[in-house]
């Protein structure tokens, strides 16, 4: 089997894109799973907490959405957004149910990027401007527009970017880039983005475009006020307002299926998903009113978007997060995890900050509580201290010193137990 581990390893090196970079210094093969377990080619099982990047909603080899897709494959796969099809029709509407009131149309497409790509173009045809604001330490996706509205270094690796974008300070609390305490800040990072749209835009800015909570960018968790301010400063700009719930959408959070609306309240003008909603097969949604969809009158095509397959999954997957009762247990689950991770950061130094919703939980690792310096190589031994404990965690942050902890919604209360007791032990490993 070891054999076979570093075979896989070498046939990656010689054939995948070295781009494509995996965690851990022996990369894992997984081969299959069940629940919130997954295998690899050793015949190791994990307990998942990071859910192939919070995607896996109801786990693996969940029987109605696999059913379901077996059915729909074998009834048809793919026609392309030339024809319509039910499966389709019946997903929009449902999300159309789901989605703030007025929110009733849906472009379907495969991956988080490009439903920030149309995004971006419904705001700059509606605004009649280029311009956009973004957040420090955002993560957009990996197309050419949305490596532009990244606002990480790491992440702004290619070029030439064209669009301008201007920079929000992130609503970063533990290390407040204003250089201010909350509550007493007053959400000032908020009411930063006035200043910024008068000084570094054309004044007429088409989208702010925003994380619920930034993932990639360390679980960076806003104050409960934050967007209604940020909201309000946007207003008399008349800036369109993108929430980006790739993450943080279809219950994730605790509260509702979207982050925005559930845990922050605040109605954004577009909403952009992907990931979680079909469980695992690709699928992205940009979400909007008629008034800013119909801004765009094509031609367009996506070939793939809201194909029969991923659409099938979707429909099951919020069928099955509704039965089950899942977005209460995220909330659970969730309240369980910070109250465990908090009690751990009294007793491990290393732990700068613990925060979060429901399952979307970030733990920052610093060398020292006072200078706050960044841990890097101590996140990636816990990685592999977890993995040894057959444990799967994820890691963020600019520096990467934000582990991420963001697991199938179906997580238990023996799967929290086992979390957090593989955590402690891995903790006092390091
Ligand atoms: C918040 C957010 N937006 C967009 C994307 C891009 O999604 P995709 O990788 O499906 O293109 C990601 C991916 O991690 C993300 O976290």
């Amino acid at each position: 089997m070891q054999l076979l581990k570093k075979k896989n390893a070498d046939r990656a090196k010689k054939h995948i894109f070295a781009a494509q970079q995996t965690y851990y210094e022996q990369p894992l093969t997984l081969t299959g799973g069940h629940g919130t377990r997954v295998c690899d080619d050793e015949g190791n099982e994990y307990l998942d907490a990071f859910a192939g990047i919070a995607t896996n909603t109801v786990g693996y080899g969940d029987t109605e959405v696999a059913q379901a897709v077996a059915e729909q494959a074998k009834k048809l796969m793919h026609v392309s957004t030339l024809y319509l099809t039910d499966e389709m029709l019946d997903l929009a509407e449902k999300i159309s149910d789901i989605a703030p009131e007025g929110m009733t149309k849906t472009f379907f497409s495969n991956s988080g990027s490009e439903a920030n790509e149309m995004a971006a173009l419904i705001s700059r045809l509606s605004k009649n401007s280029t311009d956009f604001l973004s957040l420090e330490q955002a993560y957009h996706g990996r197309t050419l527009y949305t490596v532009a509205l990244a606002g990480q270094s790491n992440w702004r690796n290619f070029g030439p970017v064209v669009p301008h974008v201007a920079f929000v300070p992130s609503p970063y609390c533990y290390r407040c880039p204003l250089g201010m305490t909350y509550p007493s800040c007053g959400i000032a990072c908020a009411k930063a983005a006035k200043r910024v749209i008068e000084t570094q835009t054309n004044g007429n800015p088409a989208a702010m475009i925003a994380e619920t909570i930034a993932g990639v960018g360390g679980i960076i968790t806003p104050p409960d006020e934050y967007f209604k301010v940020l909201k309000e400063t946007l207003e008399p700009f008349g800036t369109l307002f993108i929430a980006d719930e790739v993450q943080t959408g279809w219950g994730r959070l605790g509260d509702g299926m979207f982050g925005i609306t559930g845990t922050y309240g605040v109605v954004p003008d577009i909403i952009t998903s992907a990931k979680g909603l079909a469980s695992g097969m690709p699928i992205a949604v940009t979400i909007t009113r008629p008034e800013l969809a119909d801004v765009f009158k094509g031609p367009h095509i996506n070939t793939f978007g809201g194909n029969a397959l991923s659409t099938t999954a979707a429909r099951v997957t919020l069928e099955v997060i509704e039965k089950r009762d899942l977005i209460a247990n995220a909330k659970r689950q969730g309240e369980k995890l910070l109250a465990g991770l908090r009690d751990l950061q009294k007793r491990f130094p290393l732990i700068g900050d613990v925060r979060g919703h429901g399952l979307m939980i970030g733990v920052e690792l610093v060398l020292d509580q006072t200078t706050k310096a960044y841990a890097p190589n101590e996140a990636t031994r816990m990685l592999e201290e977890m993995r040894k404990r057959k444990v799967l965690i994820g890691k963020g942050g600019r520096f990467g010193n934000v582990l991420r902890i963001q697991p199938p919604l179906i997580f238990d209360d023996n799967d929290t137990t086992e979390f957090l007791k593989a955590f402690e032990e891995s903790l006092a490993a390091l």
